[in-house]
């Protein structure tokens, strides 16, 4: 029998210092998440030096955590993965650094990892069964994609937005109705007590690739409607916008999802990234791919927003593959899906 593999990863691309240590890409043995959130609350949004000095404070200690509670050491471990991009650099070179640092101490190899490609391979976590090829749709902060996965390090964009992230619009919205940050979160709960069908805000189609994504329009539709009803002196029902706003959100992801893993003749769709998490879009994915005999496949919360497990697991496929980063690996704060 071959010997377990295991992997040190490292996440610091946005407001989260998260380490893991992943068995063969699928076990997580632990993954430990130091959460900014409450510093950036402040500011409405992630202030990006105060995440960076953050990361400088919290990933050693974040790192022994993860080594502990795996029962593991560093010389345990077969390679240290890193997030290296997208994201925002001088966070992002807060992990890069930090993994240089140990793979030169430790003798271990070093790989980089594509931070959407952790998202997509978080699915792999609790899902023995799943395999490439699927579809899968990323849905964060930064990202809308809809990706081809062909291989475990092979993937190819079939669609993507043009203008604001799903997360972003989410984010956007729930400042506009006062909710704060993170927005996506909060919306889903308000949500739950609102009417998605009371305001019937616009499902945008764009020109050119009928899988790409808009949500610029959404939201200024939402802002103009705040605007008219404080105009008119008309009591806004934050629940129905919320849940108005979301459901024009999750209508035209599923359809966009369903459409494409159609089209390829596949019957695997997964979903990842912070929107994952969005309650309503899973219960609605969930219809649409029973209603078409589609196997539907998503992470739990902990492992859709950001965490380091899945960059492990992402980055024990890279491994085995024989991707072996540098010491002079750097942060790429834009890098392409795909790239290497
Ligand atoms: O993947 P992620 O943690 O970070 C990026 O890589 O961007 O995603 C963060 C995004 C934020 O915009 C947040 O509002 C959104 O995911 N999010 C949600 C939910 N939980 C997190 N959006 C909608 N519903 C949720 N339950
Ligand atoms: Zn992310």
């Amino acid at each position: 029998m071959s010997k377990d593999v295991y992997i040190l990863a490292i996440e610091s691309s946005c407001d989260e210092t998260a380490a893991a240590v992943v068995c063969n890409g699928r076990t997580v043995c632990s993954n430990i998440i130091f959460s900014q959130i409450e510093l950036h609350k402040l500011y409405g949004g992630v202030v990006p030096e105060i995440a960076s000095r953050k990361h400088i404070e919290k990933i050693n200690p974040v790192i022994k955590e993860a080594l502990k509670e795996a029962g593991l050491h560093l010389q345990d471990m077969d390679a240290i993965a890193v997030t290296y991009g997208p994201g925002l650099v001088g966070a992002l070179l807060v992990g890069v650094a930090e993994a240089k640092a140990i793979a030169y101490a430790a003798g271990k190899p070093l790989v980089g990892v594509h931070h959407i490609e952790g998202h997509i391979a978080a699915n792999y976590i609790e899902h023995p069964d799943l395999e490439p090829p699927f579809m899968c749709l990323v849905v964060s902060g930064g990202h809308t994609h809809l990706v081809k996965v062909l291989d475990y390090d092979c993937f190819e964009i079939v669609g993507r937005t043009r203008d604001d992230a799903a997360g972003e619009a989410f984010d956007k919205v729930a400042r506009a109705i006062g909710l704060g940050y993170p927005g996506g979160p909060k919306i889903d709960k308000l949500a739950r007590e609102g009417n998605p069908e009371a305001i019937a805000f616009p499902r945008a189609k764009v020109e050119g690739n009928e899988y790409d994504f808009s949500f610029s329009g959404l939201k200024s539709a939402v802002l103009n409607y705040l605007n008219q009803c404080e105009m008119k002196q008309i009591e806004v029902n934050r629940a129905d916008v919320a849940a108005s706003f979301q459901y024009a959100v999750v209508d035209v992801l599923t359809a966009h999802a369903i459409k494409a893993v159609k089209e390829m003749g596949w019957d695997k769709l997964a979903v990842a990234g912070g929107v994952a998490a969005n309650s309503f879009l899973r219960e609605h994915l969930k219809k649409a791919c029973e209603r078409e005999g589609l196997h539907l496949y998503y992470p739990s919360p902990v492992f859709c927003t950001d965490n380091a497990a899945m960059i492990g697991a992402a980055g024990y496929y890279a491994y085995i593959k024989g991707a072996r980063s540098g010491l002079d690996l750097n942060a790429v704060p834009n890098l392409k899906i795909g790239e290497r």
